[in-house]
């Protein structure tokens, strides 16, 4: 029996090109895995009207890890006319199965190292070398909304709130709310990988990125908590920084910033910000993490328009691969497949289209493979 059971679920357009690549390097560097293949995304939605099915949930469920290509997603209305024609007006409702897959499994970890490897032309600075851990479960996607907003719930916040709330000047059925519901819990497991991270990999600083001087309640919530985390970590130094400043020091001085952790929602926005300046999607790799269950996968979507053409870069997803290595344990293979990586960046010989070269996906998974 191999070592490793891997859900290998590639999914729509070009997550299909990109885990073709990644497959390269995996063979290449001999993982003992068996690789059990997954249905998921926008075909399962079109013929089941579900694109995460029961069976993909039950594979999840028995194996060790899983790389994950990429879905695509349509609006409500769009997806009902998709269904095949018995499956129409039935209510079903489409649901992103990877929202799905982080609240089933309790993935709370978005982990997304940004690395500017030395050679790529796209790279903003090459002083930049950011993991950001981003809370993934809870904060404004916890699904709790509201457009129109019930008449029950509209009277408890006319009588809660501020006297000087602007909203209160409008008419009830002009509201729609989306809550920011952050909990203890959910704050101090991230700080704490955050720094557990910073501890293992001898990073020497965690930047807290918050809004805690106005979202008071749950930003304020959050960078205490990361205060009385932090006194578990005395060799770490803590700073914390303003959402939006962060944005320009990131931009500023990258070179001063280590391992950052947010709530769900900054964190988002920070991660996207902290992947373009290292390359954009062809480099953004990422993992969705819990004590039991890794889905690692690259931050890009399904790109349609280069589906099955191998054109993409699949870099991003190599390099998931390689932190899905790094959390089974296999340390020195993850190693190996970074070093590739790097090499084949800094040689500049094969170089995909977003990087100014016109090399396929594979050709750039193969010479990645020929390093190792
Ligand atoms: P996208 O990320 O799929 O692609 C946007 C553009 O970025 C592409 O047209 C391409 O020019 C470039 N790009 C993306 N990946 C690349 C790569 N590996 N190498 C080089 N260039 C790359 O975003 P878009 O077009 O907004 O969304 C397409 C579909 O993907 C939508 O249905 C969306 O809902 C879905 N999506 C899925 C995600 C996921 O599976 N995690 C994340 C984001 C979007
Ligand atoms: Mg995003």
């Amino acid at each position: 029996m191999a070592k490793y059971k891997l859900a290998w679920l590639p999914g729509d357009g070009i997550g299909v090109d990109v885990l073709d690549a990644t497959q390269i390097v995996l063979k290449r560097i001999a993982l003992d895995a068996e690789y059990i293949p997954g249905d998921i995304g926008w075909e399962f939605w079109c013929r089941e009207g579900e694109a995460l099915p029961q069976r993909t949930i039950d594979l999840l469920r028995n194996v060790d890890a899983a790389m994950f290509g990429a879905i695509t997603s349509k609006p409500v209305k769009a997806a009902e006319a998709e269904l095949v024609p018995e499956l129409r007006g039935q209510g079903l409702v489409y649901r992103s199965p990877i929202v799905r897959m982080r609240q089933m499994f309790d993935l709370y970890i978005c982990l997304r190292p940004c690395k500017a490897y030395p050679g790529n032309p796209l790279n903003y600075r090459d002083d930049i070398d950011l993991v950001v851990f981003r809370e993934n479960t809870e904060d404004l996607y916890s699904g709790v909304e509201f457009n129109p907003v019930p008449a029950e719930l509209a009277e408890v916040l006319l009588k809660l709130s501020k006297p000087f709330a602007a909203f209160r000047e409008y008419p009830l059925d002009q509201l729609a709310i989306s809550s920011k519901i952050v909990t203890r819990k959910g704050s101090e497991r991230i700080i704490r990988a955050a720094f557990e991270f910073a501890r293992q990999h001898h990073r020497r600083k965690v930047t807290v990125i918050h809004k805690a001087n106005v979202v008071r309640a749950t930003e304020g919530m959050f960078l205490d908590i990361a205060r009385e985390v932090h006194q578990d970590f005395p060799e770490i130094e803590m700073d914390d920084a303003n959402v939006d400043a962060i944005c320009m020091w990131l931009l500023k001085n990258p070179g001063n910033y280590d391992v950052l952790v947010a709530t769900n929602m900054f964190g988002d926005i920070i991660s996207d910000l902290a992947a373009q300046m290292v390359g954009g999607l062809g480099f953004g790799c990422s993992g969705n993490i819990s004590e039991n269950l890794g889905v690692f996968e690259p931050s890009h979507g399904s790109a349609p328009k280069y589906a099955g053409q191998y054109k993409v870069n699949p870099i991003a997803t190599i390099l998931s691969a390689r932190m899905m290595l790094d959390w089974l344990g296999e340390t020195d293979k993850a190693a190996a497949i970074e070093r590739a990586v790097a090499a084949v960046i800094q040689e500049g010989q094969i170089r995909t289209y977003d990087m100014g070269g016109s090399h396929s996906t594979l050709e750039m998974g193969e010479a990645i493979a020929a390093k190792l």
